[in-house]
């Protein structure tokens, strides 16, 4: 598909310089729902939440009608000697759906700044704490935790990383939970890795509740558990970065539940307003903040022109009240049954699908030559479907379908959390087409 559209002026994130300059990528005019159109009328599935986003659906004119009120009420006042009452309002509702006594949030505008938010609270934590040296962070392997230095930093895919060395020092990056059936074991790495650094200079241990680099890796029973155990043994912070698990995507308000994780600070962005604004947040732990306040510096010495931005505030409440007027956390639960047995079904008529991983609406599937030969795609062969042959053939299947090399070639599943039997059938009709498709062609 040739795009009419002139794309040079614009530099996007992340996309193969070929393809942006073929003209090969849609330009998405108008959603309802799960469903896209492009601007040349095409519809398309959107089996992504535009990128792990849009939980609720495209095209809510409720939430757009909240904004447009508060631009007019007040569009800005920043959350900087003062605050507005929408922001107040927001702050309590999230507060108030967060697990435990993570009461206080600090709002930012993206997942990266959520992150860079908690490298710096955990710092000044720690010097509050009359421990300076723990400035260390440890995080996993092909995670991904964001783009800003200090978010990248903590990012453990090393293709984005290694052309911005030297990051910050003190980050270390340990085995994620692929290929692990016991928690406390899989955990061990992470105690082994705060105890080579010496537990004086590690402050803060990161990850995702599942991680969604690697494939929608769901850790086993107790892993979070045991984090939570080592992290207070050595006196470090424990992140749960939910950029993509918070906001219902694992079915649950946070994925910290789902897991039975019990973080210090959760890092959340995308979902909170279904990306009708952008948002990024930092939740903290009540005794944490305290001793932040009372300590010398007597103020958390950060700052955000945009945090809490009274129409982005607006946004993530129209949001939240939403998916719980219309019980979209009941829909995940209800239908993730579903899902799953459309993935096994692909998994059934597919020797290319090697995997099957994930939970709630967050699924992968791992490809390769043939499962049951056990035969794996090399790097070469990965990268030629994930940026060769399966793009297009999503695009001709009518689906807007997120791959990725990263630890391997595979397609993420992550649709709109309102995604039901209709959807979830046609998610798994258009796929085996692709997967046909793809087995032909490799
Ligand atoms: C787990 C996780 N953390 C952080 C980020 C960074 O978020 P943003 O792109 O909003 O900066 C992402 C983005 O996809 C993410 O998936």
């Amino acid at each position: 598909m040739m795009n009419p559209h002139d794309l040079s002026h614009l530099l996007p994130s992340f996309t193969g310089a070929e393809n942006w300059r073929s003209g090969a990528v849609p330009v998405f005019a108008r959603g309802e729902g799960c469903y896209l159109w492009d601007d040349a009328g095409n519809r398309y599935l959107d089996t992504l939440a535009g990128l792990f986003v849009v939980q609720i659906g495209h095209g809510r004119t409720d939430i757009a009608k909240a904004m447009s009120e508060q631009a007019e009420q007040l569009a800005f006042f920043p959350s900087w000697s003062a605050t507005t009452p929408i922001t107040l309002e927001a702050a309590s509702l999230i507060t108030d759906l967060a697990p435990g006594d993570l009461d206080a949030v600090f709002f930012v505008s993206s997942g990266s700044e959520a992150n860079e938010s908690a490298i710096k609270f955990a710092r000044q934590y720690h010097l509050a704490d009359g421990q300076p040296t723990k400035t260390g962070v440890v995080s996993r392997i092909d995670a991904y935790h964001g783009t800003s230095m200090g978010a990248l930093s903590a990012t453990g895919l090393k293709p984005i990383r290694d052309p911005f060395l030297p990051l910050l020092p003190g980050f270390s990056h340990v085995p994620n939970t692929l290929g692990y059936s016991d928690g406390v074991e899989a955990a061990r790495v992470v105690e082994e890795e705060i105890l080579r650094r010496g537990p004086e200079q590690v402050g803060m241990v990161i990850a995702e509740p599942v991680q969604n680099g690697g494939g929608s890796l769901v850790p086993p029973v107790g892993y979070w558990r045991e984090l939570r155990r080592i992290c207070d043994r050595y006196g470090v912070l424990l992140v749960a970065d939910e950029v993509i698990c918070g906001f219902g995507r694992l079915g649950a308000w946070f994925g910290s539940e789902v897991v039975e994780a019990e973080p210090d600070m959760i890092t959340f962005a995308k979902g909170a307003t279904s990306g009708y604004a952008p948002i990024g947040g930092l939740l903290v732990r009540r005794p944490l903040v305290e001793k932040v306040l009372d300590s010398p510096a007597g103020s958390f010495l950060h700052g955000a022109t945009w945090g809490g931005h009274p129409v982005v505030m607006s946004a993530a409440i129209a949001n939240i009240t939403a998916m719980r007027e219309e019980r979209v956390l009941d829909n995940v639960a209800g239908h993730a049954p579903l899902f799953e047995a459309r993935l096994h079904d692909l998994a059934g008529a597919h020797d290319v699908v090697m995997d099957v991983r994930g939970t709630g609406y967050l699924y992968s599937l791992a490809l390769g030559h043939s499962r049951q030969k056990g035969r794996d795609y090399s790097d070469e062969d990965s990268k030629r479907a994930v940026y060769e042959v399966l793009p297009p053939l999503a695009l001709e299947a009518g689906l807007h379908l997120r791959v990725d090399d990263r630890g391997g070639a595979k397609i993420m599943l992550s649709p709109p959390l309102v995604a039901a039997d209709d959807e979830l059938d046609e998610m798994g009709e258009r796929v085996s087409q692709i997967l046909v498709q793809l087995a032909a062609c490799m």
